[in-house]
């Protein structure tokens, strides 16, 4: 039966900034159990997607830091150059299909309790945790602003040396509040 022509513009190549997506299948990012803590099962999964012809397919988060971890939940990772070979071998299967490989950067901030690291909460205010566990947060200051910017920007670059075509900055969860809160003070000339 061919094809009602509604779809055709599923296959259709479209430009997002500058790079190109092949079709508008776009695989939004998403966990899914493996994380940094199935490695080889985390690219094989995305490697079959890009496989089967999607456009776009995405990491779920990845903590850019220590101080944003989630353990015992298996987020993808990005907290040093050691994290850039796998995050490049999704990539890279990715790219074997012509699909685009899509990163999603992630400071949970508030929502990380750091169980494996150790690394106090951090949030826009000390106050106990609401995401997944009951800790307390402590209060940004002006240096772990400046440092959580860093983290940014680190990553990002890191991102690119891994090879992805798309970077997303995260800002679901107790992150809105932290984002809004840094946007707040962005105008502020001693900062
Ligand atoms: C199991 C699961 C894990 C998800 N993890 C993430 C994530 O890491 N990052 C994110 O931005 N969204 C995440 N989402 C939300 C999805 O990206 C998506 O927005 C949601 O499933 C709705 O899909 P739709 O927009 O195609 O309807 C997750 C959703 C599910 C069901």
């Amino acid at each position: 039966m061919p094809r009602d022509p509604r779809y055709d513009i599923l296959f259709e190549p479209v430009k997002i900034g500058p790079v190109t997506a092949k079709n508008r299948f776009y695989q939004v990012p998403h966990c899914n159990g493996m994380g940094h803590v199935y490695p080889s099962s985390w690219v094989e999964m995305r490697r079959v997607k890009a496989e089967g012809g999607w456009g776009v397919i995405n990491t779920e988060e990845v903590e850019i830091s220590h101080t944003s971890e989630l353990s015992p939940i298996p987020e993808g990772r990005l907290w040093d150059d050691s994290d850039i070979p796998l995050l490049a071998r999704m990539a890279d299967a990715v790219h074997e299909y012509g699909a685009l490989a899509g990163i999603e950067l992630a400071h949970l901030g508030s929502g990380a309790a750091n169980n494996f690291s150790r690394e106090i909460p951090m949030g826009p205010s000390a106050r106990p945790i609401d995401l997944l566990e009951p800790i307390q947060t402590r209060a940004m200051d002006k240096a772990d602003i400046k440092a959580f910017r860093k983290m940014h920007v680190d990553a990002a670059i890191r991102s690119k040396q891994a090879g992805y075509d798309i970077v997303y900055v995260y800002c679901g969860h107790d992150m809105t509040t932290l984002v809004h809160f840094l946007s707040r003070r962005h105008d502020r000339s001693d900062e």
